[in-house]
C-alpha cells in the first residue's frame, strides 16, 4: 500500500514537473505574421511513422521535398520532387547542408531509447533551429506529444500513471527541453501534441487546440492524420507560436 501511494505521488510529481517544464501557450502570446509562400520543404524523421505519412502527404500537395535520413535504404517512396540525404540530426554540419535554400522545416524526429537519460530530441532539434536560424528558414513544425506543458495529464490516466512514469520519463523529459528550445526562437514556429498515435486510416477528422485530449481515458489519433495537420500548419497561422493538441 505505502510503495503503491509512493508510486502515485511520483506519477502526479512527474506530470506536474512536464507540466511546467514544457511549453505552455499564453491566450495572447502569438503575433499574427503572415506565412510567406512555401515550396521546398526539409523533412526529418522521414523513414519514422509519421514521417513517412508527411513525405508521401507532401509530395501529393506538390512540395519541393528533401529528407534527411540516416539510411536512405529504408526510403520507399520514390518521386522525381523527393530528395533523399543521408544524415544524422545529430551532427551539426549535416543538417547545415540539408536546411540551406529550404523554404520550412517539418520534424517527426523520434527515437526509442528509453530507459536512461537521453538528450536526442533536443540536441538534434537546437541544430535544426540554428540552421533554420543561419539560412534564413522560418518556419517549423515540430511534433512533439501531449503529457507535456499545458497537454500535461491530457494522454488519458493510463499514460500519466503508468507509460509515461514508468517507460518514458527521461524521453518525456527530453522533450520538454525540445519544446522550450523551439519556444525560445524567434522563428514562425508551432509545435503539433499528438495523442497516441496509430497506424490506421487518416479518418480526415479530428479536434485540436489547446484543450485537447482527455484525462481519463487514452486518446489516440493516426499519424496520417497528424502528418495532414502538421502540414496545414505551414500555410497557416492559426497556431502559430503555439502548441496545439491534436486527437480523434
Ligand atoms: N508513439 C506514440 O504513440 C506517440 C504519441 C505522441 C507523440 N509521439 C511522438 O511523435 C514523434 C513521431 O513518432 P513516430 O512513432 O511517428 O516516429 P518513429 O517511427 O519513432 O520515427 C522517428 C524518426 O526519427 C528518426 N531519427 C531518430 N534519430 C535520428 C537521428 N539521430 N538523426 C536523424 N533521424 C533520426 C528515425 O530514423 P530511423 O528510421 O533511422 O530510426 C525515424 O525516421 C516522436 O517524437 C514521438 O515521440 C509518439
Amino acid at each position: 500500500m505505502t510503495l503503491l501511494v509512493a508510486f502515485l505521488a511520483y506519477a502526479l510529481a512527474l506530470s506536474l514537473a512536464l507540466a511546467r517544464a514544457g511549453h505552455r501557450s499564453h491566450a495572447s502570446a502569438a503575433p499574427s505574421a503572415l506565412h510567406t509562400d512555401i515550396r521546398r520543404l526539409l523533412i526529418v524523421g522521414a523513414t519514422g511513422g509519421t514521417g513517412r505519412q508527411l513525405v508521401r502527404q507532401a509530395l501529393e500537395r506538390g512540395y519541393v521535398v528533401t529528407a534527411l535520413v540516416r539510411n536512405p535504404a529504408k526510403v520507399e517512396t520514390r518521386h522525381p520532387q523527393l530528395k533523399v540525404v543521408q544524415g544524422d540530426v545529430l551532427d551539426a554540419a549535416a543538417v547545415d547542408r540539408v536546411a540551406r535554400g529550404q523554404d520550412a522545416v517539418v520534424s517527426a524526429l523520434g527515437h526509442r531509447r528509453y530507459f536512461g537519460p537521453t538528450r536526442i530530441l533536443s540536441d538534434g532539434t537546437r541544430n535544426i533551429l540554428r540552421a533554420m536560424q543561419a539560412y534564413g528558414v522560418r518556419r517549423f513544425v515540430c511534433e512533439t506529444s501531449l503529457g507535456i506543458g499545458d497537454g500535461a495529464g491530457r494522454m488519458g490516466v493510463y499514460y500519466t500513471f503508468f507509460v509515461i512514469p514508468v517507460i518514458l520519463p527521461f524521453y518525456f523529459w527530453d522533450k520538454t527541453r525540445q519544446e522550450r528550445a523551439i519556444a525560445a526562437t524567434d522563428l514562425d514556429w508551432i509545435i503539433v501534441r499528438p495523442g497516441v498515435l496509430t497506424n490506421s486510416a487518416p479518418r480526415g477528422r479530428y479536434r485540436h487546440g489547446r484543450r485537447i485530449g482527455g484525462f481519463v481515458w487514452t486518446v489516440r489519433i493516426s499519424r496520417a492524420d497528424v502528418a495532414a495537420f502538421m502540414l496545414d500548419q505551414l500555410t497557416s497561422d492559426v497556431y502559430l507560436r503555439r502548441a496545439p493538441g491534436v486527437c480523434w
